[in-house]
């Protein structure tokens, strides 16, 4: 079965070709960083706009590139949710009239299925059951998954997401967005130990997160100090350090409580190199294993949406011509296949 993906979220349009006995054919990715930096941030309006603009290019490039056609193809997978409603809808438009359009079926995918499924387009994939850190701009989670549908939520982001407090941070340090690259390369310059800041919500048991007073935290910090590019480094790394432990020590609550050994970890926040070499620590003293996907595959890409509407296809799961955008969509309401 072979499934085109259609990803238009937030900032990124990522389209892909994912063949269900062959692999990922073809993907493609438009970063709308250029677009948004001057603002700071995500501007939902020109979002839109700029999906509408490369969302079909895109679509004819990874069909050159994979030497195929829209005859071969047998159904066209788009992010429904959660995510930006302009963005989605436009997705969602395109994606629903090209099946329209080539009579075959539209399958709308969850957008943190797609990322918590991202790990299985790797070599050695993870297998079910599994918990996953899901970690994005939006989302802070811990899921417990039994199989494709199957997820039940361990904990949320009670506040300001993982990858938000990134960007908020990088704000403050007058960096660049998207903050959390730019976050963890000064914090490469810092020294560990310098500050200590607190890992918030760790005290008390659960596996929900809160990283908003972690944020004032460093706000007040920076305040307080010189403010010279070397303390800002020292900032970025104690902050840094900080999301890091506090989402290692989850971890591995939420590989005890569910007695598990396998770790998933997805979306933007997993790129970050100082997590993966955490958490890789940590599983190994739990005797676990953690998986994640190529740092291309971390954030928002197409290659994850083909992945998981092929799944939903190969089982026989699509939706009638109604179905749109859905820019809230709880995780443990999808059906299991
Ligand atoms: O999954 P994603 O591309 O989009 C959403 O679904 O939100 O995640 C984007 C988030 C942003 O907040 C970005 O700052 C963060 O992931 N991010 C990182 C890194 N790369 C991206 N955070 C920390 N370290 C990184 N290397
Ligand atoms: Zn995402």
């Amino acid at each position: 079965m072979l499934i085109l993906g259609i990803e238009t979220s937030c900032d990124e349009t990522g389209i892909a070709l994912f063949d269900s006995k062959k692999g990922l054919l073809a993907d493609a990715l438009y970063s709308q960083i250029a677009v948004h930096a001057e603002y700071g941030g995500v501007v939902p309006e020109l979002a839109s706009r700029d999906h509408i603009r490369k969302t079909l290019p895109l679509v004819k490039q990874v069909f050159a590139e994979a030497g195929i056609t829209a005859k071969d193809l047998d159904g066209v997978a788009y992010t429904a949710g959660p995510g930006l409603a302009g963005a989605l809808l436009v997705g969602a438009g395109i994606a629903r009239s090209l099946a329209y359009g080539w009579d075959i079926p539209a399958v709308a995918v969850h957008h943190m299925e797609g990322h918590l499924l991202a790990p299985m387009l790797e070599e050695n994939p993870p297998e079910f059951p599994f918990v996953a850190l899901l970690v994005s701009g939006g989302h802070t989670m811990l899921v417990k998954v039994e199989g494709i549908g199957q997820y039940q939520l361990l904990g949320d982001s009670l506040d300001d997401a993982a990858g938000e407090a990134f960007d908020k941070t990088a704000k403050m340090l007058g960096l660049a967005y998207p903050g959390g690259p730019a976050v963890a390369k000064l914090a490469e310059k810092g020294e560990v130990g310098k500050y200590k800041f607190p890992r918030p919500m760790c005290d008390r048991p659960g596996l929900d997160f809160s990283f908003s007073g972690l944020k004032t935290f460093t706000l007040n910090t920076l305040h307080k100090s010189d403010k010279s590019e070397q303390t800002k480094a020292d900032i970025a790394c104690a902050f840094e350090i900080a999301v890091v432990e506090t989402l290692a020590i989850k971890c591995r609550r939420a590989l005890q409580q569910t007695n598990s050994t396998r770790l998933v970890i997805a979306g933007g926040v997993s790129a970050n190199t100082r997590l993966r070499q955490r958490l890789e620590e940590m599983v190994k003293k739990e005797k676990a294993t953690v998986y994640y996907p190529r740092l291309e595959f971390c954030t928002d890409n197409g290659a994850m949406i083909a992945f998981a509407g092929c799944q939903r296809l190969v089982a026989g799961q699509h939706e009638n011509l109604e179905f749109s955008a859905k820019p809230r969509w709880d995780l443990e309401s999808l059906k299991a296949i």
